[in-house]
């Protein structure tokens, strides 16, 4: 496919994050221009749109429409990780509007409702503006992502060092989503000629819980793992060792909860009716990845329990 004339070009706010960094690739590979933004330049310098842009940065708001010396043809949002976000990003979406923007597709997840806390203010305000004819939208609710595994310290470590998992979600089972696939639906959602207007349960193909996946990583690896199921408490403790600020740390035990309660256990075709390619499985993830969870040197073990 070639969309080489398909100026102008798409904005992926978060371009070098987890989806963001696999919908910058989906869309290049396709011949799609792109703009990836993000506060750290030097890890967009690989792209040739790398840009820099940071929320909570006024004076860097202007730089993609700069480098697009023009209008933008959609942006793919991709929340700013501090707690009450909605503002900023409402703002946002207000002075890409006054630069003649007009497809957003903003990333939120499986648990936030529109019109629900942080993101879910961004959600409601879309479809606010949507009704009203101003902007056309989209909105994706994926669920958790495969990727966590592989690409966040708290299970890279525990993996790696430990040969374990923890969660406080009990047997619960939760749909894993690919970011993959996360990434080819936005793609589709910021390119299709007719407008989306709605919001997408972007889910994984299989039911597990983290025993199942620490199964998987068994015979993936060629080693036991094994899940640890510990209390919300004991999570948030864990959680808060690796660094994660007070308010993360507890919307994170509230999430497990809800979880644990059973609020994860669907699937949907989605990812399959908007891309037409099957979602993957975890087991295509891990084997891919496996090398991130070699054993290297022995680290010190953090101990929550003390
Ligand atoms: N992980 C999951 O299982 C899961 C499930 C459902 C939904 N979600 C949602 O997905 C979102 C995170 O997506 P992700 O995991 O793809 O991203 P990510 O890997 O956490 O990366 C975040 C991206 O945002 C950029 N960024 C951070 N602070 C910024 C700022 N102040 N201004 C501009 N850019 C900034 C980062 O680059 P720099 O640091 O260089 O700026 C990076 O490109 C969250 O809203 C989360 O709630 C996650």
């Amino acid at each position: 496919m070639d969309n080489r004339d398909a100026k102008p070009p798409i904005l992926v706010i978060g371009g070098t994050g987890t989806v963001g960094s696999r919908l910058v690739q989906h869309l290049s590979s396709r011949c799609y221009p792109v703009i990836a933004a993000s506060r750290s330049r030097s890890q967009t310098d690989g792209h040739d749109h790398g840009i820099v842009f940071d929320w909570h940065d006024h004076s860097t708001w202007s730089n993609p429409f700069r480098a697009a010396a023009g209008p933008l043809r959609a942006v793919y949002i991709v929340a700013s990780p501090v707690v009450d976000s909605a503002p900023i990003m409402m703002e946002f979406i207000d002075f890409a509007r006054d630069k003649g923007v007009r497809r957003f597709v903003l990333q939120s997840s499986s648990a936030t409702e529109s019109g629900g806390p942080a993101v879910g203010k961004v959600h409601a305000y879309l479809r606010e503006l949507g009704q009203r004819g101003e902007v056309d939208w989209a909105v994706l609710r994926p669920t958790w992502f495969q990727q966590n595994f592989g690409e966040q310290p708290f299970y890279i470590k525990s993996i790696k060092d430990e040969s374990r998992l923890y969660s406080a979600t009990s047997d619960a089972k939760i749909p894993w989503v690919s970011a993959d696939d996360i990434a080819a639906v936005a793609a589709k959602c910021l390119t299709s000629p007719d407008p989306p207007n709605t919001e997408y349960l972007v889910l994984g193909p299989e039911l597990l819980s983290y025993s199942d996946i620490a199964d998987i990583l068994t015979k993936v690896l060629g080693r036991k793992i094994v899940h640890v199921d510990l209390s919300r408490r004991d999570l948030e403790k864990r959680h808060q060792s690796f660094g994660m600020p007070e308010e993360s740390f507890k919307m994170m035990g509230a999430l497990q909860t809800s979880i644990k309660f059973g609020s994860e256990n669907r699937t949907n075709d989605a990812i399959l009716t908007l891309t037409g390619a099957a979602p993957k499985m975890f087991a295509e993830y891990a084997e891919s990845a496996k090398a991130i969870w070699e054993p290297g040197d022995p680290r010190k073990h953090i101990d929550v329990y003390a």
